[in-house]
């Protein structure tokens, strides 16, 4: 295929390593050429996929949707298809970038996918060359899929960063603090492929320990958004927890902010 890819960021450059590596012919477009015009080098491309912001894709799609033979494709798994226009679809690759990376980081990445029919189809067909995992993903169900994985992305990496700085107020090194919670982590997200939601729940609310729980709102005395943060999970814990109801009563309890 021939392939015209706009936007070099973090998400355009692996993919048009990994379109390359394919073996399709990539015309990668930068800033300079969309703003000289040179849309024309659309003219003899299947797919035109822009890798551009959100808020530019709109007014790119529609200075080039003319283009190209079967459609273009935006990377946003926030956009609705149907703001932008008829022909185009959606690769969202559910994965985070930096621009980096080589073509392999799509091995194995699931890549949601709507839009037209031809569309689709001959997006399928590119993910799997590319060995990632595509998936349907309706126009309509975006936003919360959007907002599921920045629950899956986002928010566990700030909470690592609490878990490292939270180390180093004890006494840990910073280096060793960067790294000594990537097992465990890797073991949530073991529990979580391979056993329901119950089952993979550790630590003191699974144990029902409200003793714990207090310790830690102790130590968060002076932190009140850690504090609040806590809480919060904590509260949630408590929805996969098997737990009779005065252990359930206990933590409960102890969860309740202290008056005043
Ligand atoms: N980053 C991720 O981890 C990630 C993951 C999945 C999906 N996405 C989605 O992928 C899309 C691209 O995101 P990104 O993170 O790769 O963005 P990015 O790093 O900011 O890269 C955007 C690229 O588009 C270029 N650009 C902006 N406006 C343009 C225009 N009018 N014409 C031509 N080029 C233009 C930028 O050029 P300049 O440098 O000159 O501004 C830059 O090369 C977004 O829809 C995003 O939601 C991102």
């Amino acid at each position: 295929m021939i392939i015209a890819l706009i936007g070099p960021g973090r998400v355009g450059r692996p993919l048009a390593r990994a379109l390359a590596d394919a073996g399709h012919q990539v015309r990668v477009l930068g800033r300079a050429e969309t703003v000289a015009g040179e849309h024309h080098e659309l003219g003899a491309a299947d797919l035109a996929f822009l890798s551009v912001p959100d808020q530019a894709v709109g007014e790119l799609a529609d200075q080039v949707v003319t283009y190209p033979r079967l459609g273009l494709v935006h990377c946003s798994g926030q956009l609705p298809n149907r703001n932008i226009g008829p022909k185009v679809a959606m690769f969202h690759p559910l994965m985070s970038f930096r621009g980096a990376e080589s073509g392999a980081i799509f091995q194995g990445c699931p890549v949601g996918i709507s839009g037209p029919d031809q569309v689709t189809a001959a997006l399928f067909s590119l993910a799997k060359q590319l060995g990632a995992r595509p998936f349907v993903l309706d126009d309509e169900a975006k936003s919360s899929y959007h907002l599921a994985a920045m629950f899956a992305s986002v928010f566990p990496y700030i909470l690592l960063l609490q878990a490292k700085e939270l180390a180093e107020k004890s006494g840990i090194a910073s280096s060793d603090a960067s790294i000594i919670f990537g097992p465990i982590f890797r073991r949530a997200v073991q529990h979580l492929e391979e056993s329901d939601p119950r089952q993979g729940l550790t630590g003191p609310v699974s144990r029902g320990d409200a003793q714990t729980v207090r310790q830690h709102l102790e130590l968060l005395a002076g932190d009140p958004e850690r504090a609040e943060l806590y809480r919060s999970l904590t509260r949630l814990s408590l929805r996969y927890a098997r737990l009779d109801p005065g252990a359930r009563e206990s933590l409960e309890q102890a969860l309740r902010p202290e008056p005043g």
